[in-house]
């Protein structure tokens, strides 16, 4: 696994993921899981609000989305100025989600749609602390792949090469969505096992139109006295 520094922008640019140790401290890392649970709720009929049956998935997982969690959103703006370090371009946050996958999950391959154009998948932590890979092909999409990405939901790379990234909370694996395949293969070992997902966009590239995931803003601060 890649450190910090200048190997992290070289190996990005070059293979299209870097895999990065303790992004955040793994203390953060579970406080931040811990947090979340409990503004999810404790039980399973308050957690089960909110089931996603997102398309690579196997079995339902439950997402929250930064729109609607300030604190996902805010973790996403914070690791901004890290995440433009990392890529080496300035970047706009899109959106980020906080998801849980069930035991026996797994995360078809796919390639994502142009607000994902650099993303970071960062572990917060799971039941029992049992390795589960990431996976991302080694060939770069082309432009004709990409008219096809709805139909592009495969159990397995098929004929492509792909490596694979091992995390434990606070790592994360940054990656160009977009144009490399991702995804996990291998049934989640953990009876759930938790992971936050931020993306952003190059300011300055063909994606641009999408910072901020194209959401309305609210209009300028003002204060009164
Ligand atoms: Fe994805």
């Amino acid at each position: 696994m890649t450190n910090k520094g200048q190997d992290v922008t070289e190996t990005y640019n070059a293979q299209g993921y870097a895999a990065v140790r303790q992004v955040i401290p793994p203390e953060v890392a579970a406080v931040f899981l811990s947090i979340t649970q409990k503004a999810m709720g404790d039980t399973r009929e308050s957690q089960a609000r909110f089931n996603s049956a997102a398309q690579p998935l196997n079995k339902p997982a439950y997402d929250v989305y930064s729109y609607d969690y300030p604190a996902a959103m805010t973790l996403l703006w914070g690791l901004t100025p890290f995440m433009e370090g990392a890529t080496g371009k300035a970047l706009l946050p899109t959106y980020s989600f906080f998801r849980v996958y069930p035991k026996g999950g797994v995360c078809k391959v796919h390639s994502d749609r142009p607000s994902c154009e650099h993303s970071m998948s960062l572990t917060l932590g799971s039941s029992d602390g049992l390795i589960w890979p990431f996976a991302i092909g080694r060939r770069r999409l082309t432009d004709d792949d990409l008219g096809d990405r709805a139909r592009g939901i495969e159990p397995d790379f098929g004929k492509d090469e792909y490596s694979t990234v091992n995390m434990k909370p606070g790592d994360a694996v940054l990656y160009q969505g977009v144009h490399y395949r991702h995804g996990r293969l291998d049934p989640n070992p953990n009876r759930w096992s938790a992971h936050i997902f931020l993306h952003w966009i190059d300011r300055n590239g063909p994606y641009k139109d999408h910072a901020f995931d194209k959401r309305a803003l609210p209009g300028a601060a003002e204060f009164r006295f």
